[in-house]
């Protein structure tokens, strides 16, 4: 490559129409997946204090937002369930009554096939002491005994018309597990989405108000160390080798590294998962007046697409494919 003066890199940047000819990378609304809480026993919308601009929903206005959902031009939904009981081994996550199974089953009924509907497959929303798993007699987290409720977990969903389930728990062995009870049962077409590389983190932070967590402690006896990025990328790969539909890395913005390295790797699809505490520090940032909250948001989510996720699960689907059907620039 000549140097300068002949190379000017700076002739690329001069007006808006070459810089939006040259951008090397944007979003569109189908690479967007939008969380939703669905909160049993509830007749109106909750704001969830932590999130502004994100609320717990009624069953009843289910159908609404995934109207607005399938409007935006999104590529699905994610739906996770906060119910009024529960119990130590997480009973409402395999009834068919469970909120999150009810959720999933008019999600489905309205989407018709217009986006995918996706459910979150874990057990914290579910059990009384807010861990991922069931527990064993000295209170540890039981990998195997978790395992045969996952693969209840996910008859259940698949039964109520999930699409996608999303394997959060990050039990090992969490994949092959569910993928031979699935398939056991003659539901091959589920997809399996893996939240592969998902890390112990503050940046859940907000999330826990939003389904009213009852974890005391921690969860870092099952999920990664922020310090490990060769461990997240072994992790990518030892779901893809369990079977693995779509593999992920959570939280999103401070794994850009993890996220990277498994898209360089992976033969599957790599999704990232802007988390409720990376939303939450530009909202709170932007309602103090210290950044502009659009480019901010924009920015955000760009640099999560160049990191390489192919899509993104974000609280701002909805906004930010509105932008984009608008045709405006997230830079
Ligand atoms: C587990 C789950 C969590 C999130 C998504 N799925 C919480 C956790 O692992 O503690 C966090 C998502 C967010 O912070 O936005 N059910």
């Amino acid at each position: 490559m000549t140097a300068f003066p002949v190379r000017r890199p700076r002739r690329l940047r001069q007006t808006a129409a070459l810089r939006r000819l040259v951008a090397e990378h944007d979003l569109t609304p189908r690479r967007l997946v939008l969380p939703v809480f669905v909160k049993e026993g509830i007749d109106a919308a909750q704001p969830i204090a932590s999130m502004p601009g994100v609320s717990q929903h009624p069953l009843s206005a289910l159908p609404d937002v995934v109207e607005q959902a399938v409007a935006a031009g999104l590529g699905g939904v994610m739906l996770f369930g906060v119910p009024a009981v529960r119990d130590a081994v997480g009973s409402g996550a395999v009834d068919p009554d469970g909120i999150l199974n009810r959720a999933i089953a008019v999600a489905a009924r309205i989407a018709a096939g217009r986006l995918t509907v996706q459910g979150d497959l874990c057990l914290d929303e579910f059990t009384d002491h807010g861990h991922c798993g069931v527990l064993a007699s000295d209170g540890t987290v039981d990998n195997d005994a978790t395992l045969e409720v996952y693969a209840r977990m996910a008859l259940a969903q698949a039964e109520a018309g999930a699409d996608i389930l999303g394997l959060s728990g990050m039990m090992d062995g969490q994949v092959a597990a569910v993928r031979a009870a699935l398939d056991a049962a003659g539901r091959t077409d589920v997809v399996l989405l893996a939240y592969a590389a998902k890390y112990a983190s503050a940046f859940y932070g907000p999330f826990r108000d939003a389904v009213e967590s009852t974890l005391t402690g921690d969860r870092r006896t099952y999920q990664l160390d922020p310090a490990n990025g060769r461990e997240g990328v072994q992790e990518a790969q030892g779901d893809i080798d369990e079977g693995a539909d779509v593999v992920m890395v959570k939280p999103a913005g401070p794994y850009l590294d993890v996220l990277a390295r498994v898209a360089d790797l992976s033969p599957v699809p790599v999704w990232a998962y802007q988390v409720s505490g990376e939303y939450a520090m530009i909202e709170h940032a932007a309602a103090a007046g210290l950044i502009d909250r659009e480019r901010a948001i924009g920015e955000s989510l760009v640099g999560i697409r160049r990191a390489g996720a192919d899509a993104i699960l974000t609280y701002w689907a909805l906004e930010v494919a509105g932008w984009l059907r608008a045709g405006r620039s997230l830079t």
